[in-house]
């Protein structure tokens, strides 16, 4: 791509204007390729914007702007990485973008081939990811970089380390001298939400999708960040190969398999092209339900030694190409815009859509996220959607983003009514009438985009979603007692709070109109319900601290806090002292692995509310949580606070922290007094050093397997 002019003769008006330009057409391209549209310009020249964006500021640090791109995940540190050639490039594939698309790839091989049929062909996902080239020797992985240009990578060997299902020593016998494994980097759907709770817990922005997010983890200086990233990897394709064990594309990717990778379980061959389209419509059809993105389907001609005769056209193979999903998009009209009180009084409003079919699912509500959203405001304070705000009335086009959530991607101003108002935002709960306010988020020191009903305990919305929250799958979990039970039996006072639950058995037998008389119950139903709360009794600790429904407390955090406190006595002593203000318990909560200062301050808050204390302890006589997984504690590591830093080279982070865990250890983040042990990898830095300072025991990693084995 060419540029202007060369940046050492900016001056700073000069630097201001382009990087204000770059910020935004980089933004541009950003939104047009995840919006599903065809990018604008290739990988190559969107990276040679983003290279040009940190040159500029490399150069005048001070005009570093605050919706710079290199201040997004997956955008630092571009320049830092030392750079990896690629022995034999990795290369793109071309699409097809529907039926006759893939009819015509079959018949251009056959005519290159000269052959009358289209040869054997493998179907498999395309994984919505960034790709990675791994490179063993003798059986052991020495490098592995990312696609980069596809001569020139980024050097993340250390990070690719931290990915579970990548293996450091190849299994099985006879393996190739030289063997390089391609596959694509990819983040679950669930790691990705997980994560996203984790940032919202932390007072950080959330990602946006799980691509974006695989890519900026994958591309972190400290593996240790990328260690705390789920990320996974399929193994699809290879490089240099001094010995090639098969002679087919599926032989090549089973032999993956033996050696220790991940293949795809929904890869297949196929020997006629409408079995093959039908497998293609199959894999769309389940797509929601894989618990990972993909893109589309790639097919790939079985055989390598056609491959070999079919060679390259311009940078993508003439053996291959990516049948890409329909971008699933579209028209319907905005009936409504309803605001939904949660839980914490976060006031959430939805867009009630004409009903309208999307890639096969009825679409009747989109998320909308908050005010500024529907102002056209986005979370950094640019516009989005070219700054058009959404009116009820408007025919708005949809899409559902990475499957689940729908989202409006822009309103038809042509069609708009031209006496529509914007919409105004509440300024009092619509539930309870209490003040609405935005809060100013603790660590960012900026106005939270999210509006918040003060009304707490006496706004009915909020004490509906706790309830609903307590009963739900990932806490309580009580079968019988679904949303609609819940609203109604709160709405006549017969459950307040969650305590409440636990003692309708006992009232229900005093009272003079039974459960079992109600509409919609029976004697049956009201039998099984008591079984089913009886049956929680004894509840998990972590299924107990996520139920209480505290902000900020996610499913991850709740069962760090089970685990690190250990018991129901251990963690009600814990939050009365930090209630109290005790500095000791305090630094001991936020010296938890994953533990922030806002979970911190959320636990804090909680139980210093006279009210929610009764709540817990009411609860209390009614429960018995029972602890964590039983630990061992007759080893060298039980009872002992463990901090792991620098990178890892025979484990994964999350697997040090479960193998300490087991073992009885508690795993700390950060290095204090109580810290009896470090457990330091390469690139250790202030851990390390204070823990000197302190005359802690510190290990390498052999060390330590050395001291638990
Ligand atoms: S094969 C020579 N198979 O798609 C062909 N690619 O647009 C090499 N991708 O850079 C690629 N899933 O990052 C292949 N099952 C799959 C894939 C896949 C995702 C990505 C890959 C590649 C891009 C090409």
């Amino acid at each position: 791509m060419e540029f202007a002019k060369d940046i050492e003769s900016f001056n700073t008006d000069e630097a201001i204007a382009e990087l204000k330009l770059l910020a935004l057409e980089i933004l541009r391209h950003d939104g047009l390729y995840h919006a599903g549209d065809n990018p604008e310009i290739s990988d190559a020249d969107y990276d040679a914007l983003r290279r040009r964006n940190l040159a500029i500021e490399q150069k005048f640090p001070d005009l570093i702007r605050e919706n710079s791109p290199s201040k997004r995940v997956g955008f630092a540190a571009l320049d830092k990485f030392e750079k990896i050639a690629h022995s034999i490039p990795m290369l793109s594939l071309s699409n097809a973008f529907n039926d006759e698309d893939v009819f015509e790839f079959g018949k251009k091989i056959a005519r290159f081939l000269k052959t009358s049929s289209v040869p054997v062909l493998t179907a498999e996902p395309k994984i919505d990811g960034l790709s990675l080239s791994l490179r063993y020797e003798n059986g052991k992985l020495v490098s592995a970089g990312t696609r980069g240009d596809g001569a020139t990578g980024e050097n993340v060997t250390h990070n690719a380390k931290t990915i579970s299902n990548i293996p450091l020593v190849l299994a099985g016998k006879n393996i190739p001298q030289i063997v390089e494994i391609r596959g694509e980097v990819y983040m679950t759907n669930e790691a990705f939400t997980k994560l996203n709770e984790r940032m919202v817990a932390e007072g950080k922005p959330t990602y946006v999708n799980p691509r974006n997010t695989a890519a900026g983890s994958l591309r972190q200086l400290d593996s240790a960040v990328t260690a705390k990233r789920p990320l996974k990897f399929f193994a699809y394709a290879w490089g240099e190969m001094s010995e090639m064990p098969s002679t087919t594309q599926m032989g090549m990717v089973e032999k993956m398999r033996d050696w220790g990778f991940s293949i795809n379980p929904l890869m297949q061959v196929f020997d006629n092209t409408q079995d093959l389209l039908k497998h293609y419509y199959k894999i769309d059809e389940e797509r929601a339900g894989l618990g990972y993105d993909i893109d589309g389907v790639v097919y790939k001609v079985n055989d390598l030694a056609l491959q070999a005769r079919l060679g390259f056209i311009a940078r993508s193979p003439r053996w291959a190409i990516a049948h890409k999903f329909a971008a699933e998009k579209a028209w319907t009209v905005l009936k409504e815009i309803e605001i939904q009180v949660g839980r914490t009084g976060a006031l959430t409003p939805v867009a009630r859509l004409e009903p309208i079919t999307v890639g096969g699912v009825v679409v009747t509500n989109a998320t909308l996220h908050n005010g500024d959203y529907i102002a056209g405001i986005g979370n950094d304070g640019e516009p989005i959607r070219d700054g058009v705000d959404l009116r009820v009335g408007d025919h708005v086009m949809i899409q559902r983003a990475g499957d689940v959530i729908p989202q409006i991607l822009s309103a038809d101003l042509d069609k708009r009514d031209a006496m529509s108002k914007p919409f105004e935002f509440p300024t009092v709960c619509p539930h309870c009438g209490s003040k609405a306010v935005r809060e100013i988020n603790p660590i960012s020191g900026k106005q939270d985009s999210i509006m918040r009903c003060t009304g707490g305990l006496i706004c009915p919305a909020q004490a509906t979603e706790r309830l609903k929250h307590f009963v739900g799958r990932k806490a309580y979990d009580i079968d019988g007692l679904g949303d609609k039970q819940v609203e109604a039996l709160y709405a006549d006072g017969t459950i307040t709070n969650a305590a409440d639950i636990f003692t309708l058995r006992e009232r229900d037998a005093k009272n003079l109109k039974r459960l079992k008389d109600r509409d919609g119950w029976g004697a049956t139903s009201v039998k099984k319900l008591f079984e089913a709360i009886d049956d929680k009794r004894n509840i998990e600790l972590r299924r107990f601290i996520f139920g209480l429904g505290i902000r900020h407390v996610g499913e991850g955090t709740a069962k760090d806090l089970a685990v690190s406190y250990g018991s129901i006595e251990g963690f009600t002593q814990a939050m009365k002292q930090v209630a109290q203000g005790s500095v000791e318990a305090r630094e001991e909560l936020i010296g938890i692995d994953g533990i922030g200062v806002a979970v911190t301050d959320a636990l804090q808050s909680f139980f210093s509310e006279k009210h929610n204390l009764d709540v817990y302890d009411a609860l209390l006589e009614q429960v018995k949580p029972i602890a964590p997984e039983a630990v061992m504690a007759d080893t060298p590591v039980a009872g002992k606070t463990v901090v792991f830093t620098g990178a890892l080279e025979k484990m994964t982070r999350d697997e040090a922290k479960a193998m300490a865990e087991r073992l009885g250890a508690k795993v700390s983040g950060s290095v204090s007094k109580k810290t009896d042990l470090l457990v330091a990898g390469p690139g250790a830095g202030s851990k390390l050093k204070k823990a000197q300072d302190l005359g802690i025991e510190t290990l390498d990693e052999d060390g330590w397997l050395e001291l638990v084995r």
